[in-house]
């Protein structure tokens, strides 16, 4: 084997997805021996010192910073995570674009629209690769549905719902982190849950072109929570209350446009972030002409298919991911023995590392992040108008690259 091509990594912040990135990094190599990539963890920054020191001591860094700055600086990073609070989320992107860093940002890129589209600018400006934290897409039963879709196995789509629904806010003395906050976070769970599930129907089913929308803040207030203490699922007894600026549920009502592999398909996609019962359930489902299929974080490694509508096995069957799913036999050697969540954003650093080494790997990059930014901007404005809003499209993203698989069922619904 050729000795690894080394890649210099920085971090910026050190909180849930920040660790997961570094873990994602280090697992890399392991996972994907044959691409020769060994990612070097140089330096960390958080301005939490705690959260700095623990980069060193636990992740594996070289260095712990508390300026963000100090990252972008460094000439031995080539590529940087951003992991910040949504608010930092525009000047980081930017900054890093104008370092002539790669960068593989969390989601929302933007708190809104606008936001979004600066850091496309800045990236496209500037020439580097970029990838963004729209984990859900390497899911291998996501690839499976996705590649079936395209290759017509459930013919015409018809119609998509999906639901995000989480609890980790159904708690009424749940924490009012920074994403309970307008001015830190941009929308509530809409720019949270509702972007993942949109970059999803975007990348099994296409772009989506217009959207109605009601959204809903159910819990007025909550207890207040430090940056960088704690994680959004911490619940307060008797703490200080300051109002929630953003809302817990969201629906959407979408069509699906001409360029998607399902045009003319129309659709439901909610999130909420205070459901009681479900955990983490989130869930895409794709009805056809000729079959159906649904998927479901909370069992990621199942597909639920129906194929066909001819005799006695009409209805849903479960299928276990397995090898010819997706990346799954990086991970596992068969069907049944199940992938993790953390494996997800293993796939998601391959896919960035080898777009920054110039092999185009058709991952979810800052133009897919505002493809869905837009759709969530237009949910928002949707709901204040209570009319239909057209969704204003994005070249270059994912869904758009991936619809000649198919010919165009566009106008065939109506
Ligand atoms: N892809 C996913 O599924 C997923 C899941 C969770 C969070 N996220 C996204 O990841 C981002 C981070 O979320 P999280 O849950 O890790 O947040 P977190 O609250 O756990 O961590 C945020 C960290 O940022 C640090 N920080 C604040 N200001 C900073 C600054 N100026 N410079 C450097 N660090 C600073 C805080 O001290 C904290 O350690 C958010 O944009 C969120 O939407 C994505």
């Amino acid at each position: 084997m050729n000795s690894p091509r080394t890649i210099g990594v920085g971090l910026i912040s050190v909180g849930w997805m920040g660790q997961l990135h570094s873990r994602a990094y280090s697992a890399l190599p392991v996972m994907y021996p044959e691409l020769g990539i060994k990612p070097r963890l140089v330096v960390a920054a958080d301005t939490n010192p705690e959260r700095a020191q623990y980069a060193v001591d636990v992740l594996g860094y070289e260095r712990g910073v508390t300026d963000y700055h100090e990252v972008l600086t460094d000439p031995e990073v080539e590529v940087v995570s951003i992991c910040a609070p949504n608010f930092l989320h525009a000047e980081i992107g930017a900054a890093a674009a104008a370092a002539g860093k790669a960068f593989w940002i969390e989601k929302p890129v933007g708190r809104s629209a606008d936001e979004t589209q600066a850091v496309v600018d800045a990236a496209d400006a500037a020439g580097v690769a970029t990838a963004v934290g729209f984990n859900y897409r390497n899911a291998p039963a996501i690839e499976y549905a996705r590649k079936i879709i395209a290759e017509g196995k459930l013919g015409r789509i018809n119609n998509v719902r999906g639901a995000f629904f989480a609890d980790y806010s159904a708690e009424p003395n749940g924490a009012l982190s920074w994403r309970f906050i307008r001015n830190l976070a941009g929308s509530g769970v809409l720019g949270d849950l509702l972007g993942h599930l949109t970059d999803l129907a975007h990348y099994v089913v296409g772009p989506i072109d217009s959207v109605a929308a009601t959204t809903k803040t159910v819990y007025a207030e909550r207890p207040k929570l430090p940056m960088g203490q704690a994680t959004h699922f911490a619940v307060v007894e008797n703490g200080e209350m300051a109002p929630v600026e953003n809302e817990d549920y969201a629906g959407l009502l979408v069509r699906f446009g001409p360029d998607a592999v399902g045009a003319g398909a129309v659709g439901t996609l909610e999130a909420s972030r205070v459901t009681v019962g479900p955990r983490a359930e989130y869930s895409l489902e794709v009805y056809g002409t000729e079959g159906s299929l649904r998927w479901n974080f909370e069992r990621m490694n199942e597909l639920e298919l129906a194929l066909g509508y001819d005799g006695p096995h009409v209805g849903f069957t479960r299928v276990m991911a397995g090898p010819d799913f997706g990346d799954f036999s990086h991970f596992q050697p068969g069907a049944g023995t199940s992938m993790g969540y953390d494996d997800f954003k293993v796939v998601e650093a391959k896919k960035f590392l080898l777009s920054f080494v110039g092999q185009d790997s058709a991952h979810a990059d800052v133009h897919d992040a505002l493809a869905a930014n837009r759709v969530v901007y237009a949910g928002e404005q949707a709901a204040a108008s209570r009319a239909w809003v057209d969704v204003e499209q994005v070249a270059g993203t994912t869904a758009a690259r991936n619809t000649s698989a198919v010919p165009s069922a566009a106008g065939a619904s109506a």
